[in-house]
């Protein structure tokens, strides 16, 4: 399968690894920035590998024609090129998040249903073995009546991180900690407790990144149309480092906590049943070299296999846009301090320009 890659970034080595695990055919890689193509060859060991680059992802779709392709820019520019994406043919793998307004998701689900074409939105810690066991779980009814969950996202940001690139922390390329750095939590959660979410109740503040527009702080609760409550609390100011990510499951007959730098760990697993729960615990934990996990290679096997069996992925776009609505939520129920309802109907991180402005 033909794949080619849009933007060469910090994230960008986790995609061309899983293209080669996957065996696919890279035929271009682009970037605006000639030496970030470069970079991430020597990166990942591919500067011989003789790929052709491109600065114009337009003239790429138009020579190379890739059947697949992922778009790794900043999040501000994913809807536009996903969209033209599209209209030249491409499955498509967007980078968390799908886009930064409903509208924008809207577009996207629309025009993918239209070519036929499959759309994955970039959840990789859903591939997480640890949240694939969870999931099982949850699919078997083990742990009875969902009672509540948390997302705790507890991370550090720092002014190196904040300044690598411009579009970092503004609301027209980015939105803050909840929208960049927590979304993949907020999304697990939202799967887990049922996705259907009626209500968001939040605060949102940047208390410690006055460089940057947006939050580095979210807290809020949500009822879920299921009677169920999640509990969300992302931030990028925890002194001095990453701390930790968990989400934690209550049902009436089970207890689950995923834990870790990134949810890769299960730190307590108790059902009322007949099993091994510390052999449970140990087969599904892994111990992950940075943050990003490993999740980006099966999460590639799966987009694949949809577009081979025409099936939809696992984190299709319509995922994309429920974790987009529910970081938008949180953002709304903070701006006008009130609960809001759900399914909101538009929103973008441009409703929030100068909100945290001193
Ligand atoms: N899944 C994850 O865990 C994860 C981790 C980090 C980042 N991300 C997401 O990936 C995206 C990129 O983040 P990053 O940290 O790699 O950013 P980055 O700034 O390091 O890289 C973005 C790259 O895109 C390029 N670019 C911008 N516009 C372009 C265009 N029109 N055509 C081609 N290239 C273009 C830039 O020059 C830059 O090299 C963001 O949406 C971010 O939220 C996801």
């Amino acid at each position: 399968m033909k794949y080619a890659l849009i933007g060469c970034g910090r994230i960008a080595p986790n995609h061309l690894e899983a293209a080669v695990n996957n065996k696919l055919e890279i035929v271009g890689i682009c970037d605006i920035v000639p030496n970030h193509m470069n970079i991430l060859l020597e990166k990942v060991g591919m500067q011989d590998a003789n790929l052709k680059q491109y600065t114009d992802y337009h003239e790429m779709l138009e020579k190379e024609k890739p059947e697949l392709v992922a778009i790794a820019t900043e999040s501000g520019e994913h809807a536009r090129i996903a969209l033209d994406c599209l209209d030249a043919g491409c499955n498509l793998i967007i980078e968390k998040p799908i886009a930064l307004s409903l509208e924008d998701a809207d577009k996207i689900i629309e025009k993918s249903k239209e070519k036929g074409l499959v759309v994955c939105a970039n959840h990789q810690n859903r591939f997480n073995k640890s949240i694939q066991k969870i999931r099982e779980a949850v699919e078997d009814g083990d742990f009875g009546k969902m009672l509540y969950g948390t997302a705790h996202i507890r991370w550090n940001r720092g002014k190196d991180y904040y300044t690598q690139a411009p579009w970092r922390g503004t609301w027209a390329q980015d939105g803050g900690a909840l929208m960049n750095q927590c979304i993949h939590n907020i999304d697990l959660l939202r799967w887990m407790m049922g996705d259907e979410v009626t209500e968001v109740c939040a605060y949102t503040d940047n208390l410690n990144h006055d460089y940057i527009q947006a939050e580095d702080l979210g807290i809020a609760i949500v009822k879920f149309k299921n009677g169920s409550y999640g509990i969300i609390e992302g931030t990028t100011d925890v002194y001095p480092k990453n701390l930790e990510e968990t989400l934690y499951l209550f049902g009436q007959k089970g207890t689950v906590k995923a834990g870790g730098k990134s949810v890769n760990i299960i730190e307590e697993w108790i059902f009322d049943k007949d099993e091994d729960a510390e052999k449970i615990k140990e087969e599904n934990s892994e111990m992950p070299k940075n943050i990003y996990g490993f999740g980006h290679t099966p999460l590639y096997k799966n987009v694949i296999e949809a577009i081979e069996n025409h099936t939809k992925p696992l984190v299709d776009a319509e995922a994309g846009k429920r974790a987009l609505e529910m970081v938008l939520a949180i953002y709304k129920s903070a701006a006008e301090g009130r609960p809001v309802k759900l399914p909101l109907d538009k929103c973008s991180t441009m409703d929030f320009v100068g909100r945290f402005d001193k």
